[in-house]
């Protein structure tokens, strides 16, 4: 079970379409995927869920419920869902008082048997807090997206300091996968600068594959499909096919 976070909380970086549209590509290379949406804005949820509200992440680490039994099939063949919930903004509070709060996620997904599935994918908020420390430590790498904007330098940094602290504490072995350039424009100037900079700066983390600016990725939620459904020829669903690709070599080396 390769166990992804992806995260940086920076809002607004592509981590929930990241999030559906790898998961779908790597479905189509015939892994099974689980996406654990634990975001409290649920919006990996709505995408690929029928928008009723259902148990899932937050009752996965507030109750003692079976996990198996809150994973969910999506309407992408191959991938199965942990719904988000409104909920999960409360967890700070929701456990007070209990003891290794950062580990929940880990210890109740090292219940679910190896074989169940080959990718977890973990949506975070656009946040630094418990949640996103939940999935760092259940996570074996974190892929972070981001957009080609010089605002996102900073926040990168941000989010290589924070790895820094969960491997001193919670998790030795986490791996930064990557980071994904996202929402590239290279009509612009600034993209490339951009680009050219995180090359030098973060080298062969840098994803070969760059996730270009493609309105039909941002319709596909509204259709509750993938870009690999809703548009299979277009750049976009190349773009996510050669990151899943990327991802698969990645992690059949590292692990
Ligand atoms: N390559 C792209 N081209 C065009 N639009 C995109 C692209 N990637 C993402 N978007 C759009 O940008 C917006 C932000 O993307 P997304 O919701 O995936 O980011 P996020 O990091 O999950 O946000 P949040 O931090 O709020 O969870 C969405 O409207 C999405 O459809
Ligand atoms: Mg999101």
């Amino acid at each position: 079970m390769n166990v992804i976070a992806v995260a940086n909380q920076k809002g607004g970086c592509a981590k929930t379409t990241t999030v559906v549209n790898l998961a779908a590509c790597l479905a189509a290379r015939d892994f099974s995927v689980l996406v654990i949406d634990l975001d409290s804005q649920g919006n990996a949820t709505s995408w690929l869920s029928s928008g009723a509200t259902i148990p899932g992440a937050w009752e996965a680490m507030t109750t003692r419920e079976d996990l198996q039994k809150l994973i969910v099939q999506t309407n992408i063949e191959g991938v199965s869902l942990l719904a988000g919930s409104r909920e999960l903004s409360n967890l700070d509070k929701a456990l007070a008082g209990e003891l290794s709060v950062e580990t929940i996620l880990k210890r109740r997904l090292a219940k679910l048997n190896a074989k169940s599935f080959d990718y977890v994918l973990i949506d975070t908020p656009p946040t630094l807090g418990l949640i996103t420390l939940n999935a760092l430590a259940a996570s074996k790498d974190i892929l972070i997206p981001l957009t080609t904007h010089v605002m996102s330098l900073s926040g990168v940094a941000q989010m290589f300091r924070t790895v820094e602290q969960v491997r001193d504490v919670l998790n030795p072995d986490l791996n930064v996968l990557g980071l994904v350039a996202s929402r590239v424009d290279l009509r612009t100037r600034h993209a490339k600068d951009v680009l050219a900079t995180l090359l030098e700066r973060f080298g062969d983390k840098l994803l070969k594959s760059h996730i270009y600016e493609n309105v039909r990725l941002a319709e596909a939620p509204s259709f509750q499909q993938s870009i690999l459904t809703y548009n299979p020829s277009s750049t976009a669903a190349q773009n996510y096919r050669d990151l899943a690709d990327e991802v698969i070599i990645l992690t059949s080396s590292h692990h």
